[in-house]
């Protein structure tokens, strides 16, 4: 498993870093159980990260991952913001309550944050991962010299490359199945939507460095399909919102177990970039909006705000509630209890397929 091995797992499973969601004690949870645990803090400062990261550390052992969203900053504009904003105050006056009179970036880049990049020399973590973009040169080089390893998410072909070319140890293929945000480096480009195999078994093809599946899969039985379109571990996400560890409102919860009917979209319109949720009213509403959608992280300080008062209210249903197509199949179970199951189904599926490629019957 070459990288992996260096990381002494004993599963070929990343949780994904799932900002907001995954807490310190469900990535150490995954990590104890011998599979790769993550936090994501691109919606947090360098404060809360390095409190975080202590957590973790006081909490395993074992090999865990940081995440770290590298986006561009937008550009204000606050004309648009307004028409946004305007766009949203029926939805506002449904919960008693008024659009913000501005909106914020509430979330800095890593590519421009210094304090965060002190906190990642300072903690050291065993892997550090990057989503919607690669940083420069000499924050990598630092970073491969404090002997992190270094894994970025790609959706296409021409990203994958980058990542290879900037010195990455790993590329995650993110497919179009997958939740929360989509990894596009430059989502103002068309977005190919290759799917969680396509894009797999194209990024085995043409780079060389180890893939990542991401996106869709939910048991061990996806894992091992995934391992035979030629990657080296995969990454789940969904899978985990419904751990017992997750820091998912009740809402969320109550959405996910609603899957089946409910179904997912691709929206830009909760944080300003595409990313997979469960439909809910949120999304029922920004399909029928025409108003351009902020960038990325603007629009998401309309969304918050708007979901902040609808939960005052007791209504859940306007947060940004990320699910991948796989979402029906997620389970309700402490994050060991998931790990151990999906470890078991893995290895009952790798005897099915021992069992018919020997020829054996029953
Ligand atoms: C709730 C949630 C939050 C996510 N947050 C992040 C994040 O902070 N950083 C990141 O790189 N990926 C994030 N992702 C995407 C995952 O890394 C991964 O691509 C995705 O979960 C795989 O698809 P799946 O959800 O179908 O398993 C998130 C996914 C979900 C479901």
């Amino acid at each position: 498993m070459g990288i992996f091995a260096d990381l002494e797992l004993s599963l070929p499973i990343i949780q994904a870093p799932m900002a907001g969601v995954a807490t310190p004690e469900l990535a150490a949870a995954v990590s104890n159980a011998g599979a790769l645990g993550s936090i994501g803090v691109g919606a947090t400062d360098a404060k809360g990260a390095s409190q975080m990261i202590s957590s973790l550390r006081g909490l395993t052992s074992a090999a865990f991952n940081v995440n770290l969203f590298v986006h561009k900053d937008p550009e204000p504009d606050p004309l648009a913001a307004r028409t946004w904003c305007a766009a949203m105050s029926t939805e506002f006056q449904k919960f008693g309550a008024v659009p913000p009179s501005e909106l914020q970036i509430i979330y800095r880049s890593f590519a421009a944050d210094d304090a965060m990049m002190r906190v990642l020399l300072d903690h050291t973590p065993p892997v550090v991962s990057f989503h919607f973009g690669l940083p420069e040169e000499n924050r990598i080089r630092a970073l491969k010299e404090t002997g992190a390893i270094l894994f970025a998410t790609a959706t296409n072909l021409a990203e994958a490359q980058a990542a290879e070319r900037a010195g990455m140890d790993a590329v995650v293929a993110q497919g179009f199945e997958a939740g929360g945000h989509r990894g596009l480096f430059d989502p103002s480009q068309p977005d190919e939507r290759l799917s969680t195999e396509t894009l797999t078994r194209l990024l085995v093809a043409q780079i060389t460095c180890p893939v990542i599946a991401a996106g869709g899969l939910m048991d061990g039985a996806d894992i091992r399909n995934a391992l035979s379109w030629g990657a080296v571990a995969v990454q789940l996400g969904t899978a985990f919102v419904g751990c017992q560890e997750s820091a998912a409102d009740v809402g969320y919860y109550s959405a996910l177990t609603q899957a089946a009917e409910r179904g997912t979209v691709m929206t830009d319109a909760l944080s300003g970039r595409p990313a997979r949720c469960l439909v809910n009213h949120f999304t029922t509403w920004a399909a029928k909006q025409t108003a351009p959608v902020p960038p990325y992280p603007i629009a998401y300080d309309a969304a918050k705000s708007l979901h902040a008062a609808a939960k005052a209210k007791d209504e859940f249903g306007f947060g940004a509630q990320w699910a991948g197509t796989g979402a029906s199949r997620a389970r309700f179970m402490p994050t060991a209890e998931l790990v151990a199951t999906l470890a078991q189904e893995f290895n009952a599926s790798g005897a099915t397929l021992a069992k018919s490629s020997s020829g054996a019957t029953e």
